[in-house]
C-alpha cells in the first residue's frame, strides 16, 4: 500500500480519472505514476501517448496525446532529450524519423500492428513492378522499411487529402484495404489496394451497428476508417481517433458509440460527463502491451530504444515529410 503522502500527491490526478478507474485500482497505479513523473523530470523526457492508451497513461503521465498525425507533428518539435512513445512500434519509429537526434523509447518492443505486419518492403517493390509509374501512398501504420519504398505517407486523418494532392488518376494505397476502399468512395482517384486489415476494426459488422441502433434509439455512431466499408456506411460520421474525439466535443451527442478501440471511449468520456458512451469496443492487444510499469522500467533503465538504419531512415523520412507538407 503506498504511503499517505504519495496518495495525497496523486489525488488531483485521481480526480481526473475517477469516472473510469475504480478506487481500489488507484493505489497500484499511483505508485508507478508518481515514479514516472519523477523520472520524466530527471531524464528530461516527455511521454507521447496515442488515444488508445489506457486512462492512467493517457490522463496521468502523458505530456502529449493524440492520433497518429498529431503525434507525428508533435514529435517533430519535442526539445526534451528523451521521447517515450506510449503507443505501437510504428508510432515510435515515426517519432524517431522526424526527430532523429532524440532518444526514442518504446516501453514494449513487441507492441506491433496487424497492418504494419501485413506488408514488407519487397511487397511494395512487387506492387510498383506490377503498376509502373503509379505512386505509392502508404498508411503510417507500416514499418520504416515499407515507408522507405513509398512516395508519400498518409494517416486516417488526411488520407483523402494526400491521395488528391498528387494530381494523378490512380494511386497504390497500402496496406489497409478498408481505409483504401473508404477513401475510394470519396474520390475520383482510382485506388489500388493491398489486403491488409486492422485486427481490431475488421471485427465490427454492419449487423452489429444496426443492432446498436435498434437497442439504443437516437444513438450517434462514429466509426474509424479502418472499419469495413459496410460498417462505415452505417455510421453517422467517420474519422480518425482525433476526429471522433473532436466530434464528441463539438456535437455533444446525448448517447454515442465509438466503433474503435476500447480505451478511446474511456479517455473521451473523462472530459464529457454529460455524454453516455455505449461501449461495444474491441481491444488492441498491441496497444495494451504498454503499461505504467513498462513505461517506468524504460525510463529507469533507458532501454528499448528505437533505432532505424540511416539509409532506410532517410527515404522513410522523406515520405513522412511529404505527407506533413500536404
Ligand atoms: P489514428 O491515427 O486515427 O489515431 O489511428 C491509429 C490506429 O492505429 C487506429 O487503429
Ligand atoms: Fe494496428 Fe489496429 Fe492496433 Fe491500430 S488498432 S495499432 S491499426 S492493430
Amino acid at each position: 500500500m503506498p504511503a499517505t503522502a504519495l496518495l495525497e500527491r496523486t489525488a488531483p490526478l485521481y480526480t481526473r480519472v475517477q469516472s473510469v478507474i475504480p478506487p481500489i485500482e488507484w493505489p497500484v497505479f499511483a505508485e508507478d505514476i508518481d515514479a514516472i513523473l519523477d523520472l520524466k523530470r530527471r531524464r528530461n523526457a516527455v511521454i507521447l501517448a496515442h488515444n488508445y492508451q489506457t486512462p492512467e497513461i493517457f490522463h496521468c503521465v502523458a505530456d502529449i496525446t493524440g492520433d497518429s498525425l498529431a503525434l507525428a507533428r508533435e514529435a517533430m518539435t519535442v526539445d526534451a532529450d528523451v521521447i517515450v512513445l506510449a503507443g505501437v512500434h510504428f508510432m515510435a519509429e515515426t517519432a524517431k524519423l522526424l526527430n532523429p537526434a532524440k532518444t526514442v523509447l518504446i516501453p514494449d518492443t513487441r507492441a506491433g500492428c496487424s497492418l504494419a505486419e501485413s506488408i514488407t518492403a519487397a511487397d511494395v517493390r512487387l506492387m510498383r513492378a506490377r503498376y509502373p509509374g503509379v505512386p505509392v501512398v502508404t498508411y503510417v501504420n507500416s514499418s520504416a522499411e515499407v515507408k522507405a519504398e513509398s512516395d508519400i505517407c498518409c494517416t486516417s486523418a488526411n488520407a483523402r487529402r494526400v491521395v488528391e494532392s498528387l494530381g494523378v488518376p490512380a494511386v497504390i494505397m497500402l496496406p489497409d484495404e478498408y481505409l483504401a476502399q473508404n477513401v475510394a468512395a470519396q474520390t475520383d482517384v482510382r485506388i489500388i489496394a493491398w489486403a491488409g486489415h486492422c485486427e481490431v476494426h475488421e471485427r465490427f459488422t454492419a449487423a452489429e451497428v444496426r443492432g446498436l441502433r435498434s437497442d439504443h434509439p437516437g444513438v450517434t455512431i462514429l466509426a474509424h476508417p479502418e472499419c469495413p466499408p459496410e460498417v462505415v456506411a452505417e455510421a453517422d460520421f467517420t474519422g480518425s481517433t482525433a476526429d471522433m474525439s473532436a466530434y464528441v466535443g463539438r456535437e455533444k451527442p446525448a448517447r454515442v458509440v465509438l466503433l474503435t478501440e476500447c480505451s478511446m471511449a474511456d479517455n473521451v468520456s473523462v472530459g464529457h460527463p454529460d455524454v453516455t458512451f455505449v461501449r461495444p469496443c474491441n481491444l488492441c492487444p498491441h496497444m495494451k502491451r504498454i503499461t505504467l510499469p513498462k513505461i517506468r522500467h524504460a525510463l529507469e533503465t533507458m532501454t528499448q530504444e528505437v533505432t532505424i538504419d540511416p539509409a532506410i531512415a532517410a527515404r522513410a523520412r522523406a515520405a513522412v515529410e511529404r505527407m506533413l507538407a500536404v
